[in-house]
């Protein structure tokens, strides 16, 4: 069975459609990796899919059971976790304090004080983030704040991790690291992953399969193989053969 079941997802905001009609299906311990270029409803399908939005129709499904209209803290708790695209830790507190504090809200109700720093350590080194209780989050360039979005989500202990990197304001070294550590996550965890990413490169060397949206609309799902080669995909992220140079 799918872990993840995604249905005629529609979202629209007022007059424009945001998702229109979008389905697809993750597979456990899969990497899907969901493309498409700025604006084409990338995060407003993860919204949908954790609740920050309510769809405005279509069908999500976890392990079988119907989630769509649920709240965050309720998909959290059923073991959705997610990063956001513009990181926004707790300033005041420190990077333990922060993960903990993820912990607390994670999968599998209520923990005790103990086990929420344990899982807090956990999450902080698998990010490769300091464990040290007076780490703060001075001095964290963007590919630490990325990494601390990842400790945050990894602390719920999600079965399913809804990434939304958005790798554009790290350079190649820290793209690679990242994508890298998304797999290992994979890898070692067996966390199911949906990664969201405007930029193709990086992405397509490690996920299973792709999905790629364009004005809300899926406009192609496959190998990352058959992605590179599709001419609709080329299109939205190229332009029209004729506009493209030689
Ligand atoms: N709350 C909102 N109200 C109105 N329009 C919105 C809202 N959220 C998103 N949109 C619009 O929906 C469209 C899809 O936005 P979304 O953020 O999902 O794109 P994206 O694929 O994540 O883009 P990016 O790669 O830039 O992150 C955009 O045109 C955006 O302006
Ligand atoms: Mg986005």
């Amino acid at each position: 069975m799918a872990l993840l079941e995604v249905a005629g997802l529609t979202k629209r905001f007022g007059g424009f459609t945001a998702v229109d009609g979008v389905s697809f299906s993750v597979a456990e311990g899969e990497i899907l990796g969901l493309l498409g270029p700025n604006g084409s409803g990338k995060s407003t399908t993860f919204n949908c899919i954790a609740g920050m939005l309510r769809p405005t129709s279509g069908s999500v499904k976890l392990a079988g059971e119907e989630i769509a209209g649920l709240t965050a803290d309720a998909t959290c708790r059923r073991g959705i976790g997610r990063t956001f695209q513009i990181p926004r830790p707790f300033r005041g507190l420190s990077l333990l304090e922060n993960a903990a504090l993820a912990a607390h809200y994670g999968a599998g109700g209520h923990i005790g004080r103990e086990e929420a720093w344990r899982r807090a350590r956990d999450a902080l080194r698998l990010a490769q983030l300091p464990e040290d209780p007076d780490a703060t989050t001075q001095g964290l360039g963007a590919a630490g704040l990325k990494k601390l979005e990842l400790a945050r989500a990894l602390a719920t202990q999600p079965k399913l991790l809804l990434a939304d990197e958005s790798l554009g304001g790290l350079d190649a070294g820290e793209m690679r690291q990242a994508a890298q550590m998304l797999k290992r996550i994979r890898d070692e965890r067996g966390i199911t992953i949906v990664w969201v990413e405007h930029i193709m490169g990086v992405l397509l060397s490690v996920v299973d399969r792709v999905v790629v949206l364009d004005h809300g609309a899926v406009i192609f799902q496959g190998t990352p193989q058959d992605a590179q080669e599709d001419a609709k995909v080329a299109e939205v992220y190229l332009g029209p053969p004729e506009a493209r140079a030689a």
